[in-house]
């Protein structure tokens, strides 16, 4: 991982179409690459609702295309359910190519089936980082078309997944073979998002734009992706939340996220991404994108010192303002992401406390995590650290800590306290 440090490197490996109307290229992808049966994944409450009902009509319509529709998928998907029942109904069914619709959890589950492919193995066989992400396996793994229904995660343009193992805890495979072959990014899905899933997927796609623009392996053509997505979020993210069906922010919104994943595959997350895996769990079960918010403030915080260029250049995206370093003053952001938060009703309005957080047991809780052992293994070395500042287990004791004095400074401001 450190050798690719000192060079610029990217490379799109895969054929996105983004923008209102374009989950009609689905025909063309199929016929162009010769795949006739489709395993369509799907969220289950979205197909309920008939969202997924499009792409079903789509591939109703196409001569020779069959079909077959898997549903269960759940909120954080299990290796288990992906091992036992997604593969062998996607192996029994002779499938092509994986179409998966809805928003992380179902490009997860999709991901899951994907990188076992023929192997005959399991989810977690291949969940290991060890194996480097660019050498192929050696069995055959299945094609995934991406398309997502939420402006959030950026799964569909990137190569890891999230997967739940058998003690409940999130692993993170990653792999050029499950990064989706075709991203279909059509902003129609996005109309009928419920308030609280637009807020939470918005401010996770904020995240990502902030958090690979200030990591150390960010390069030029990674940041000029995470700051044009921080632009487009400035630009739509209250008015998207407001009101998902309205074309314009939806189309802004979603491009943001596409951006904010593009840069998510080089230069990686930061340490909120690092702080929030726990709270998605015991006892918080978090939204991720509610804890993205909630933990933003206090990592801005943290990180100054080591990016506060940065910083100033992303406000100035973020508030279309061209404010210079006298300027500028690290508040002003902090302020900014506090004030979304309010306004987007992030966590519900809760403080860290009303989730369930102590400064005792739940801090120890939190700090064994194995994501954020992981985190402080490699981060708290000069050498190897992604972050803008070193980050021992200490600070990010201390981190957590600002966590939870910003959720109530956050509900103070809102009035509520
Ligand atoms: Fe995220």
């Amino acid at each position: 991982m450190a050798m690719e440090m000192g060079y610029l490197q990217f490379g799109l490996q895969q054929r996105i179409y983004q923008g209102s109307g374009c989950i009609t290229m689905l025909p063309h992808i199929l016929a162009t690459e010769g795949w006739t049966k489709v395993f369509l994944i799907a969220d289950p409450g979205l197909y309920k609702a008939g969202v997924i009902k499009p792409v079903e009509d789509i591939l109703n319509s196409i001569e020779g295309v069959e079909t077959h529709v898997f549903t269960n998928v759940r909120p954080n998907p299990e290796a288990v359910t992906i091992d036992n029942e997604a593969i062998p109904a996607m192996l029994k069914f002779g499938g092509q190519v994986l179409i998966a619709v809805g928003g992380g959890s179902t490009m997860d589950t999709a991901k899951g089936v994907a990188i076992v492919g023929d192997s005959g193995g399991k989810c977690m066989d291949y969940a290991s980082w060890d194996w480097p992400h660019d050498k192929p396996y050696p069995h055959n793994t299945f094609p995934i078309i991406a398309v997502p229904t939420t402006a959030g995660t950026g799964s569909e343009v990137c190569r890891n997944a999230v997967i739940c193992n058998e003690q409940g805890e999130k692993v993170v495979p990653s792999h050029d073979s499950i990064l989706p072959k075709y991203a279909i990014m059509d902003p129609d899905f996005l109309a009928g998002l419920p308030f609280p899933i637009a807020a939470a997927t918005s401010v996770d796609t904020l995240t990502h734009a902030l958090e690979t623009y200030t990591n150390t392996r960010a390069n030029e053509f990674t940041e000029l992706f995470s700051l044009r997505s921080l632009e487009l979020v400035g630009e739509s993210i209250r008015g998207f939340v407001a009101n998902p069906a309205n074309d314009e922010y939806a189309d802004k919104m979603s491009r943001a996220c596409m951006y904010a994943g593009f840069s998510l595959g080089i230069a990686s997350i930061g340490q909120d991404h690092v702080i929030t895996h726990p709270m998605s769990e015991e006892p918080f079960h978090m939204p991720h994108g509610d804890a993205c918010g909630m933990v933003l403030p206090a990592v801005i915080e943290f990180n100054t010192m080591g990016c506060r260029e940065k910083y100033r250049k992303a406000y100035n995206a973020l508030t279309k303002s061209n404010l210079s370093e006298s300027e500028f003053n690290v508040q002003l952001l902090i302020d900014w992401v506090i004030n979304l938060n309010i306004d987007l009703h992030i966590a519900e309005d809760k403080t860290f406390e009303e989730w369930g957080y102590n400064d005792d047991d739940v801090l120890d809780l939190m700090m064994s995590h194995p994501i954020v052992e992981f985190g402080i293994r490699v981060n708290s070395d000069n050498r190897m650290c992604e972050y803008p500042r070193k980050t021992t287990a200490q600070d990010y004791r201390q981190l957590i800590k600002r966590v939870n004095e910003y959720s109530k400074i956050q509900a103070k401001k809102a009035k509520r306290i």
